[in-house]
């Protein structure tokens, strides 16, 4: 613990973070050539364009990325542009169509991204683009039932990208997920704003007291780890009370008790020993689970079946995962201004009754009707709740990035338990100087 406790306390730094970095042009410039550019990005869920034809629209910072499911199953992504003059390809956010026709000149592009119609192709001095022009492809990939894009030309495997959270993704049973909301917010902030918010749990009892009760978020007993590529992983012990409760009582709460009624346990045995609750459910799940339909349970560790496992994937993706479901949180730069973003709220679950309850409880975005699949809603901030964990932590990231531009701010003082954010911007400083010394080598 000693040993655990120094690394902790150790890892702070705090000259790099300072307001620029969430507000200066020039700075976001290079990240998008350093780190956007280059980097691994999730653009959506592959069932969202399950049969040929199906294709889906993002827009990533200034690039709009049309991503195509094929005739033979696979899945495409391209840049969005016609290669004749330029124009927008496809202007819709989604939908179906055998190929895409551009609504300036009428070039006609099939599914794969070849060229076959365009208006007078004798009148080409290169020959006619048909057959002959491509639209620019994107390398993508596609795990754990999200699509992949890279815009890199020469990009390393996702898995290896991936590194170590590869292999416990793949264990979580995203494919059974279906999305109970998905609000999108134009926020007021930068996008690495939302990122450093879910790279520390230090706020947790203060910005999210309602969580403490199946939580215990004390960095002490959390697992923090900074992984390579810029990621990190968070584990912290859920079906238990924190010792951040009011006046470290450890309350067995009602979230607590539906959490054992539903696993066939009775809360008077636990009056005395609520820390004694998460083994007992992680039993119980283990002898009740597959019977329930959680089939999925047998791929998973212990922990994962009652704890939360936040996967901070560089650069802008977190996902919270629980064993039967999970928070999809993204953020994508807008494509001018550093001082704005989306931020993605999805959440996704496997259906089952008890999950429900227990998003209902502790994270609070889940309404008790939305139990069916949900379309993407679009929000400006300040629109309507997320849920009382994330509006909570919204509110701070506008407030935060108004402090960035004051004169009275000179840089964060991180503890050692925010290591994971020194982490994450030391990776994005080193991507931007291997970026920029590659380009003065050429
Ligand atoms: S720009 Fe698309 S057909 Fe001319
Ligand atoms: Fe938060």
């Amino acid at each position: 613990m000693t040993e655990n406790l120094a690394e902790k306390a150790g890892a702070g730094r705090s000259s790099k973070l300072q307001g620029w970095r969430y507000f200066d042009r020039d700075f976001a410039a290079r990240e998008w050539d350093a780190v956007w550019t280059k980097s691994w990005l999730v653009i959506c869920r592959e069932d969202q364009i399950p049969e040929p034809g199906d294709f889906l629209v993002e827009e990533v910072g200034a690039e709009s990325i049309l991503v195509v499911r094929q005739e033979d199953g696979g899945i495409k992504a391209f840049y969005n542009v016609c290669q004749h003059r330029g124009n927008k390809l496809v202007a819709v956010a989604e939908g179906s169509m055998p190929s895409f026709t551009c609504a300036y000149h009428s070039w006609k592009w099939s599914l794969e991204g070849e060229c076959i119609g365009a208006q007078d192709p004798e009148d080409f001095a290169a020959g006619s683009p048909c057959g002959r022009k491509r639209l620019a492809e994107i390398n993508s990939e596609i795990f754990a039932s999200f699509v992949w894009v890279n815009m890199d030309a020469n990009p390393m495997p996702l898995n290896e990208y991936l590194g170590e959270l590869y292999e416990p993704l793949a264990r979580y049973p995203f494919e059974l997920m279906h999305a109970t909301q998905a609000i999108s917010v134009r926020m007021p902030c930068n996008w690495k704003i939302i990122s450093d918010n879910f790279r520390e749990t230090y706020h947790i009892p203060t910005a999210h007291p309602e969580g403490l009760y199946v939580n215990e978020p004390y960095y002490v007993t959390a697992i923090i780890e900074t992984l390579k590529n810029g990621h990190a992983r968070l584990v912290t012990p859920g079906s238990q009370p924190s010792r951040y409760l009011p006046d470290g009582k450890l309350e067995i709460d009602d979230y607590l008790i539906q959490d054992l009624k539903t696993w066939e346990l009775d809360p008077e045995d636990f009056q005395d020993k609520p820390l004694a609750i998460r083994e007992a459910i992680i039993a119980q799940k283990r002898k009740l689970g597959e019977g329930r339909g959680h089939g999925h349970y047998n791929r998973m560790e212990d922990a994962q079946l009652t704890d939360t496992f936040l996967y901070s994937i560089f650069p802008n993706l977190t996902l919270t995962c629980f064993s039967d479901g999970m928070l999809f949180l993204r953020a994508l730069p807008h494509p001018t201004d550093p001082e704005k973003c989306t931020f993605d709220t999805w959440f996704y679950a496997t259906g089952s009754e008890d999950f429900f309850t227990k998003m209902l409880t502790s994270a609070g975005g889940v309404s008790e009707t939305s139990r069916e699949p949900v379309e993407r809603e679009w929000r400006n901030f300040g629109e309507g709740s997320l849920g009382i964990t994330l509006d909570g932590d919204a509110g701070i990231m506008e407030a935060q990035q108004r402090g960035m531009h004051s004169r009275g701010w000179n840089g964060a003082e991180l503890a050692g338990q925010e290591k994971r954010i020194t982490h994450y911007h030391d990776r994005i400083d080193q991507l931007i100087a291997d970026n920029e010394m590659s380009i003065a080598a050429e």
